[in-house]
């Protein structure tokens, strides 16, 4: 014990991609803690634990003990621990859909049972299922376009209770204000996918070549009037990705969303339309939007879903919930670990434990990284079809650059409020804080 290891990481740079089988003694060395500065100011940290300590610039570092009392690191601790009991089930409710993305993930990657949908009495068997394996888990409705099987999701939404929590994705055009009253009076969340203004929509068009722009931001105000639970699905590409920082502007100021999702593009197939995604820019634009979201009370999933976990002090063992507390339904009834994975040769034969085995808690250079407590390694299909192992490496130096402002931030707010991490609930508008 008691060798001193920091890594200075105020300047990021980024890693070569590595190799990709496990270590087989994953335990450092020894103790490893990052060290940034701020101003007149150094934060020592532990990504394990996420554990911190603050020094002015210039005092003596740290003491052989306060490194290792800062550098410990329960080694009985395990990923295990976040496989816990499902309480997440994803519901393909239909492969069918009224519009014809360029990007989309289920079309452009030919999955299976493609323009199937689910018939009523699978969904009804489903229900059981989640009433008997996960009752008061949470069911995600999608698809493709989920509403064009209205039936089979209200077998789901009369079925679960109400306190249950119920998320709907879809395009939103077909849902009338009738319906958005319906999903208003059963507690449930609507995803609703805006990609930016009309001129980014030609990348979410029907069959008929419409954007219905219109119609989509009508759906889309009529959700916030009538008191529904509604968030923006926004999937980033080259062609929208220049005009990031402004389509949040307009998100939040003439729109009026309050919960935001900005997707980086997943691998698709038969199209390149994700290729050459500039992840620099993202980075900026979402250093930017972060900035934002605190001044203006948003939540944002990519920032939250991280920040999260340094503000409780978790480990963020898994990427995707696939490996953890998800699981995933057909149009027919049969159970996946993940539709994607699951649709081509290179990858169906991925199973849990292979996932598990690599995920970055057992990587050598991801034990070195400054994020890993909030990784998990990201999208296992882009991760497996772009690298060749199941970290996403396109979100290494975005992980990095937004861990070390959180970091400051978690610093200052510790300091100012005795109520950290629950006064976050404030700055963000969400309720996830307790
Ligand atoms: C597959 S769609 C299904 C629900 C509904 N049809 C919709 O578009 O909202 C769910 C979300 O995935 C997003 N999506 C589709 N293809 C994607 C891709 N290649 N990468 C990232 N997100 C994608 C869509 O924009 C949408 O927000
Ligand atoms: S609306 Fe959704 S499912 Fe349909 S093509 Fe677009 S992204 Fe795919
Ligand atoms: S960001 Fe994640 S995948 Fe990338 S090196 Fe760090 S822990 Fe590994």
């Amino acid at each position: 014990m008691g060798q001193k290891v920091f890594l200075s990481l105020s300047a990021p740079s980024k890693q070569a991609v590595p190799a990709t089988t496990p270590d087989d003694d994953y335990l450092p060395a020894a103790p490893l803690l990052h060290r940034f500065e701020r101003g007149d100011e150094v934060v020592y940290y532990n990504a394990f634990t996420h554990n911190w300590v603050t020094r002015d610039r210039g005092a003596p570092e740290p003491t052989t003990a306060e490194v290792d009392e800062l550098a410990a690191i329960d080694f009985r601790f395990t990923p295990l621990e976040m496989l816990a009991d499902p309480h997440l089930m994803r519901v393909e409710i239909t492969q069918a859909c009224n519009f014809q993305c360029t990007y989309c993930i289920v079309f452009e990657n030919d999955l299976d049972q493609l323009h199937q949908h689910m018939s009523v009495a699978t969904a009804q068997s489903l229900l059981e299922w989640y009433h008997q394996n996960m009752p008061g888990g949470t069911v995600m409705l999608i698809g493709g376009e989920p509403t064009l099987n209205w039936d089979a999701c209200k077998v789901f939404l009369d079925g679960m209770p109400v306190e249950a929590g119920k998320e709907l994705y879809t395009n939103g055009i077909l849902l009338s204000d009738d319906d958005i009253r319906y999903l208003r009076d059963r507690n449930v969340s609507i995803r609703m996918s805006v990609d930016g203004f009309e001129r980014h929509h030609r990348q979410r068009v029907n069959h008929a070549g419409q954007t219905l722009y219109d119609q989509v931001i009508d759906r889309f105000q009529a959700m916030l009037r009538l008191g529904a639970d509604v968030g923006i699905n926004c999937t980033m590409t080259p062609h929208n990705l220049p005009d990031m920082v402004d389509i949040h502007h307009h998100f939040v100021r003439e729109l009026g969303a309050r919960h935001i999702n900005y997707s980086i593009p997943h691998m698709t197939v038969n199209s390149d339309v994700a290729d050459g995604f500039d992840m620099d820019t993202y980075t900026a634009a979402m250093l930017e939007i972060y900035d934002d979201a605190k001044r203006n009370g948003v939540y944002v999933a990519q920032i939250m879903k991280r920040l999260a976990y340094i503000a409780r002090k978790r480990f963020k063992a898994i990427g995707c919930t696939v490996i953890g507390p998800e699981v995933t339904f057909y149009p027919d009834g049969k159970r996946t670990l993940c539709t994607k994975l699951d649709s081509h040769p290179k990858t169906s034969s991925v199973t849990p434990q292979d996932i598990y085995a690599n995920l970055p808690f057992f990587m050598s250079d991801c034990r070195q990284c400054s994020a890993i407590g909030i990784c998990g390694g990201g999208c296992y299909w882009d991760a497996k079809t772009r690298f060749d192992r199941f970290q996403d490496m396109r979100e290494c130096d975005f992980q990095r650059k937004l861990l070390e402002r959180m970091l400051w931030d978690v610093v200052d707010w510790s300091r100012s409020s005795d109520d950290f991490p629950r006064m976050l609930n404030d700055v963000f508008h969400t309720k996830m804080f307790g």
